[in-house]
């Protein structure tokens, strides 16, 4: 066992294919278990939040009408929209269970204190939010509850994504066979002469915007929909047979504000993927993820037309909120790997940027 860690760790500092080849990577391991149980608890918080757009799209939200306790039992009979109320506890139950024992399990066994933190962030995340929960049902679905709910549901997906993002093998190797690099600020090594005039955000930081774009889109969604103001504007793509529409209730407005969101949205995914191709297209790494935001922004906006035209069928309706949430991760993934992208000259060695005569040993 010793034996093997030393052997991986040779290969580490010969640059072979365990890792690129640097100190500060080798503090922690990879535990393969934690991070396929990271990833597990990401997709189980993915079907839960699919589950709980299933309740407000039904209609759901006080099908039973206490709390902890559902008709005074843990397990009720499964009856029209029981099915959903309930089976969405018993979802946010699994994902609370699974929350606790990847933050024991991450505090137990990974010896970075800002990962041990999010871990910690994370169990703290979903007790509130089933709080929330329990007071949204308690109070009659208030429209401010019920959006801080769906709101801190992505917040809470996007810190199970980050955990297995953090615990995965990628992070700690740096990803290391990437394609041509970008500039990527101060600490950047560019493969190509310097460009005259460099971007003026990194990549880390445009998907960190477009991460957070989305992410007040998703606000805005969640706002129109526990407000009633899904079909405010009843036409699509026109509204109300123009370009604008009269503004004339708060309804029409957030609706409105909903679709200009998920133009800028279009035009930060279309940028992203369009720097990500021209920059990094020899290796998937980034590729990967931005080509499968632009994938992901079509579905979403078919889903937000076919909302409208169905009159919010419960299908599109759903799928449309899962769907944003997955935007809004992949989003992050790619931020995060930007932000890991091999940067220091010991890591352009790897990518053959620079001579290794020219790398201190
Ligand atoms: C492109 C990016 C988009 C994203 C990320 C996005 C995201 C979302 C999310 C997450 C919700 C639900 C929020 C919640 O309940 O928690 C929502 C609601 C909604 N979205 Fe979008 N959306 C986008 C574009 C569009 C477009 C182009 C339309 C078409 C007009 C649209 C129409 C709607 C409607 C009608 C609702 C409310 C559904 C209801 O009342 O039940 N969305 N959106």
């Amino acid at each position: 066992m010793q034996q093997g860690a030393e052997s991986k760790e040779q290969g580490v500092r010969r640059g072979s294919r365990w890792a690129v080849p640097t100190t500060s990577n080798l503090k922690f391991q990879v535990n393969r278990g934690l991070h396929r149980f990271a990833v597990l608890t990401a997709g189980a918080t993915f079907v839960l939040i699919f589950m709980g757009g299933l309740v407000t799209s039904t209609g759901s939200g006080l099908a039973v009408p206490d709390w902890p306790l559902s008709f005074g039992q843990v397990f009720p009979p499964m009856v029209g929209g029981v099915l959903y109320e309930h089976g969405h506890r018993m979802m946010a139950a699994l994902v609370g269970l699974l929350t606790t024992i990847l933050a024991v399990w991450i505090y137990l066994r990974d010896p970075r204190g800002w990962v041990r933190g999010l871990g910690v962030a994370a169990l703290m995340a979903i007790i509130l939010q089933g709080l929330l929960g329990g007071l949204t049902v308690l109070l009659l679905l208030p429209t401010p509850v019920s959006v801080a709910h769906a709101c801190l549901a992505q917040g809470f997906f996007c810190l199970t994504v980050a955990l297995a993002v953090f615990t995965g093998p990628g992070w700690r190797e740096r990803y290391g066979s990437v394609g041509k690099q970008e500039n990527r600020g101060p600490r950047a090594v560019s493969p190509t002469p310097p460009r005259s005039r460099p971007p003026l955000l990194s990549l880390t930081q445009w998907g960190a915007l477009t991460t957070a774009v989305i992410y007040i889109q998703l606000i805005l969604g969640a706002v129109m929909r526990h407000m009633g103001a899904g079909l405010a504007i009843p036409d699509f793509p026109l509204a109300y047979g123009r370009l604008v529409p009269p503004l004339e209730s708060e309804a029409i407005f957030v609706h409105f504000l909903h679709r200009l969101g998920a133009l800028l949205v279009t035009l930060c995914v279309v940028w992203t993927f369009l720097r990500v191709a021209r920059h990094h297209r020899q290796g998937p790494v980034l590729l990967r993820p931005a080509s499968l935001l632009v994938v992901l922004l079509v579905i979403q906006v078919t889903l937000g037309a076919f909302t409208i035209w169905t009159l919010k069928a419960v299908l599109p309706t759903t799928a449309h909120v899962a769907v944003g949430a997955a935007l809004l991760a992949t989003s992050l993934v790619l931020t995060l790997r930007a932000h890991r992208l091999p940067a220091s000259p010991k890591f352009a060695t790897n990518l053959g940027f620079v001579s290794s005569k020219e790398v201190p040993a």
